[in-house]
């Protein structure tokens, strides 16, 4: 069994656990800046510790890079606890040219220098649904861009196959369709040439998405260089991704079963600001891929960690396959409301009496439904540096 170390309970001072070997979704929340991005790092660091998964953290921020540093800040607050500052491999994925997406060759330098390797994500064309692009495009697959796109990739498929086939290719197959208006032609290969320019899609090369990730490193998917609102480009970036991951450990789940290999590394995906991938009320580019994960993930060995300043922002069903809930302080009457509804049968009071309890950054409400079990407890502190302090 890994255990992932959380920290220590206030009341019992026992110390507090994951039971990180089996497929969990877990929920970080709390009130901003109450330590949620900081708790996520601590369940990176144990799940590095456990060396027994791959891990990808999904970075809206753009401050996870700083694991690569140790947390000298807190060296007494460490060897009290009797651990000591340590910085971690760190690989940076992003989409792109790295110089190019943080504006200057000497930032990249600079944090290269501090142990940051980076690795370019460069998403498949073949591996977006017809429903992805037009869910990118603005439009559906029941209107006429839609129609002719879905028919467009349907061709590209039969006729590249396992190769891939690339936005040129789309856009030759969209430029032969007899039945489609001039007008919608035109529309169309404008949006496809605009997502060339995203500089997000492979080019000439279908090269595995799971390859660039590194079991040995902490995986940061740094999406803070693309912009959060137009087309779903991050969210897009990690449908694919969660589509693609998925696949392959089925695949590698039923070779295991069928005795066909040995046991596979299973799969860490830790997403702070989820809310923007798993809205509740609306739909999103990567919702149902995420969703899946967690209703599904159990048998390939997926595991899924949500953080989000509001319980009430996130997907309902998402919520309701949690069985770990981290909560810190939470103010809003609507969160509050949304996490108490996650109250159990086995807890002595509603979620919420404990929330109203919780003092200091660092404390959380700790719930887990493996042992059934509710603390309060106080947050170990990093040996990776934190990131995201306020300028
Ligand atoms: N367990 C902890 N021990 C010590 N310091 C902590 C702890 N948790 C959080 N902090 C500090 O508190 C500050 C806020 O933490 P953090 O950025 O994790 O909050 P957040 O909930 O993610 O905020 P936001 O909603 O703005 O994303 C940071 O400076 C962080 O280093
Ligand atoms: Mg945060």
């Amino acid at each position: 069994m890994s255990r992932l170390f959380l920290g220590r309970g206030l009341e019992t001072e026992a110390d507090a656990y994951i039971d990180g070997g089996k497929s969990r979704a877990i929920l970080v929340c709390g009130k901003r800046g109450s330590g949620k991005s900081y708790t996520l790092g601590v369940i990176a660091e144990e799940l590095h510790r456990a060396a027994d998964a791959t891990i990808l953290i999904v970075d809206p921020m753009g401050i996870y890079h700083t694991m690569s540093l140790s947390n000298h800040e807190q060296e007494s607050v460490l060897w009290d606890w009797g651990d000591s500052p340590r910085g971690l491999p760190v690989k940076v994925l992003v989409p792109g040219d790295p110089v190019e997406r943080y504006g200057g060759a000497d930032i990249v330098a600079e944090m290269e220098r501090r142990g940051v390797e980076f690795r370019s994500l460069a998403l498949n064309p073949s591996d977006v649904s017809a429903e992805s692009w037009c869910d990118s495009f603005g439009t559906s697959i029941n209107e006429p861009m839609g129609i002719s796109l879905a028919k467009a990739t349907r061709r590209c498929r039969q006729e590249y196959g396992a190769r891939g086939y690339f936005i040129r290719e789309i856009i030759d197959e969209v430029l032969k369709d007899p039945r489609a208006h001039d007008r919608t032609i035109d529309a169309l290969v404008n949006r496809l040439e605009m997502a060339n320019q995203w500089g997000i899609f492979a080019a000439d090369r279908y090269r595995e998405l799971a390859e660039i990730l590194d079991p040995d490193s902490v995986n940061v998917l740094d999406l803070s260089v693309i912009d959060s609102g137009r087309y779903g480009r991050r969210g897009l970036i990690v449908s694919v991704l969660s589509r693609d991951l998925f696949r392959k450990r089925s695949i590698a789940r039923r070779r295991e079963e069928l005795g066909l290999a040995p046991e596979r590394r299973k799969f860490w995906m830790l997403i702070d600001e989820a809310h923007q991938f798993v809205p509740s009320g609306r739909s999103a580019l990567g919702k149902e891929e995420l969703i899946r994960w967690v209703k599904e993930g159990r048998q390939p060995g997926l595991s899924l960690v949500v953080a989000s300043q509001q319980p009430s922002a996130i997907d309902g069903e998402v919520l309701s396959q949690c069985d770990v809930i981290i909560s810190h302080a939470l103010t809003t009457s609507d969160d509050k409301t949304a996490l108490n509804r996650l109250t159990k049968d086995y807890m002595r009071n509603e979620i919420k009496t404990y929330i109203d309890q919780l003092a200091r950054t660092g404390q959380a409400v700790f719930v887990d439904d493996d042992t059934e079990r509710l603390e309060v407890v106080q947050i170990r502190p990093r040996a990776s540096r934190p990131g995201g302090g306020e300028a």
